[in-house]
């Protein structure tokens, strides 16, 4: 991040954020802020609300009370149709992010390109052909995605989710259920493609080492708040318990011995 950056106003705010779902508190009056260019990963528990949060992010689930700022334009009343000029620069990774079977690997990839608009067949296919380089699948761009590996689908995913060259991503759980190669890979070419861009990462992850690969930022989600916000390093070395645990993957009933 440049010291400009870090100057201009953040490309993302959360501002006193209250959200309830069902009889559940989700958000108990959540602040965040993620600078231009900044890479945060959010972390937490299961359940703490980090999926919800990126979908108030981008406008997809409103807050009872409370604000979203896409780069100091309040959206939170936004209607989706106001808010794809935001989304258009934006790549976004769902949870369960899938693709469709019935495309192949290269119409995947370059389905939100088709779906702005772009027509010409040589076009689609030379744009695919960089964005599956980029991620190592050229090779592939002819098959379907149901005969690649998971950790391959997960690289055609976010190969389409920054075939638009945004200057943002967004990924809910990215390496989730990818042996540890695979999860570095998708570590890397995260971590690629926001120092490339220059982009704004919001990355959802368990994953330690992912954090530790992708984050400039770290913040943890707990009891509806951000709990935690620090370096990768920081949180590292917390002597909070409940962070500790969280880390070193360790029962919250543990004792703090060795496991
Ligand atoms: N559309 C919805 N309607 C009602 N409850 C919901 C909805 N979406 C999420 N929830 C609830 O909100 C809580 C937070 O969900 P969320 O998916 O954000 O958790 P998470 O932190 O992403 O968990 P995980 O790590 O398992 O993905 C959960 O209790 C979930 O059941
Ligand atoms: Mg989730």
């Amino acid at each position: 991040m440049t010291e400009t950056q870090l100057n201009s106003e953040p490309y993302f705010e959360a501002r006193n954020l209250v959200t309830s779902l069902g009889d559940q508190l989700i958000f108990n009056d959540l602040d965040l802020q993620v600078q231009q260019g900044e890479s945060v990963v959010i972390m937490g528990r299961s359940g703490e609300g980090k999926s919800v949060l990126l979908r108030h992010l981008l406008g997809l689930m409103k807050p009872d009370s409370g604000k979203v700022f896409i780069r100091g334009t309040d959206i939170t009343n936004f209607e989706d149709i106001e808010l794809m000029p935001f989304r258009k620069k934006m790549g976004i990774l769902f949870q369960d992010g899938a693709l469709f079977d019935f495309l192949t690997v290269a119409d995947n990839v370059t389905f939100p390109l088709a779906e702005e608009g772009v027509e010409d067949t040589d076009d689609l296919r030379d744009r695919a052909r960089e964005a599956l380089k980029m991620v190592g699948l050229e090779e592939h761009m002819d098959e379907l995605p149901m005969n690649l590996s998971g950790g391959m689908r997960k690289r055609v995913a976010l190969a389409r989710a920054t075939i638009t060259y945004p200057d943002c991503i967004l990924c809910d759980e990215p390496t989730a259920g990818l042996d540890p190669v695979a999860a570095a890979d998708i570590n890397l070419l995260i971590r690629e493609m926001v120092d490339a861009y220059n982009a704004t990462a919001i990355v959802v992850t368990h994953d330690i080492s992912s954090m530790n690969q992708i984050a400039d930022r770290v913040v943890m989600l707990k009891n509806g708040k951000i709990d935690f916000s620090g370096t990768p390093e920081a949180i590292n070395n917390s002597a909070d318990p409940s962070i500790k645990n969280f880390i070193l993957g360790r029962s919250e009933h543990s004792k703090g011995e060795k496991v």
